[in-house]
């Protein structure tokens, strides 16, 4: 063997990757964890393990991916216990043994792939997340100019990929299930940010100002650890419970 591959080949470790399988649409199916063996490559990432055991071991494998750049947000599970996306995590510095899991919260679909689009798609039309203006679209008008402050805060908000990693991370909205989580509060950072919508701090009270929005954070924030995108979701919690606060004063 030559000599670059033996250090190569002494490198490879094997690992131990156990996951959860579980069909819901099938009665006779119970859950349990199954485990596979990978030989870790260079620069592998769990998703990239994924695809392996999906290709040689077992096509029966179900997980979400659709961009595998951190892009998407549809690859989040609990890996060892922590939400995060599988496609950004590398096998590297991981002990030999992975435990992965789907998100809990959201409904499962099978094995590691839960539905977060229904549960996103229901956030939007509770925050009302859009624009909201009397301002009459005009073809020919030049541009809305805005800050680049603004801006930069508007595009800090938008980082996020809706993967679930806050909602699957959240202590508070597993005891309360109409909590809207940190996602739901960054949206509405985002909108009360933008001097385009219109709509005042009172409107918005009545959108998040309760114990299911800003109120019902018991503010342990995992969602601020576990953001794979690193939005300061601390900084959006303070920003809109401080303005849902004032309003809530002047009533
Ligand atoms: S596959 Fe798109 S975020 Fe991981």
């Amino acid at each position: 063997m030559e000599k670059g591959a033996r250090s190569r080949a002494m490198t490879n470790r094997k690992l131990t990757i156990s996951i959860f399988r579980y069909n819901p649409n099938d009665p006779v199916n119970k859950p349990a964890m199954v485990d596979y063996q990978v030989e870790e490559s260079e620069r592998m990432t769990l998703f990239m393990a994924l695809n392996k055991i999906r290709e040689e071991q077992d096509p029966s494998l179900v997980f979400d991916f659709v961009c595998r750049a951190a892009i998407c947000g549809s690859c989040a599970m609990l890996i060892n216990g922590e939400p995060s996306l599988a496609c950004k995590t590398l096998t590297k510095g991981m002990p030999d043994r992975i435990t992965l899991v789907p998100l809990p919260f959201f409904k499962l679909v099978g094995d590691l792939s839960v539905d977060t689009g229904t549960w996103f798609r229901g956030l939007n039309e509770r925050t009302q997340a859009w624009i909201h203006t009397d301002k009459k679209f005009d073809p020919t008008d030049g541009e809305d100019i805005m800050k680049n402050k603004t801006a930069q805060e508007i595009y800090e908000a938008e980082r996020c990929v809706e993967c679930g990693c806050c909602i699957g991370g959240c202590a508070t909205i597993k005891m309360n299930n109409q909590f809207i989580g940190a996602a739901g509060i960054n949206r509405v950072a985002r909108f009360m940010v933008d001097p385009r919508d219109e709509r005042t701090d009172g409107q918005f009270f009545e959108i998040v100002g309760n114990e299911m929005g800003t109120f019902g954070c018991i503010g342990l924030m995992a969602c601020d650890d576990y953001c794979p995108m690193s939005i300061p979701l601390q900084n959006q919690l303070a920003y809109v419970r401080r303005n849902m606060a004032i309003a809530g004063i002047k009533g």
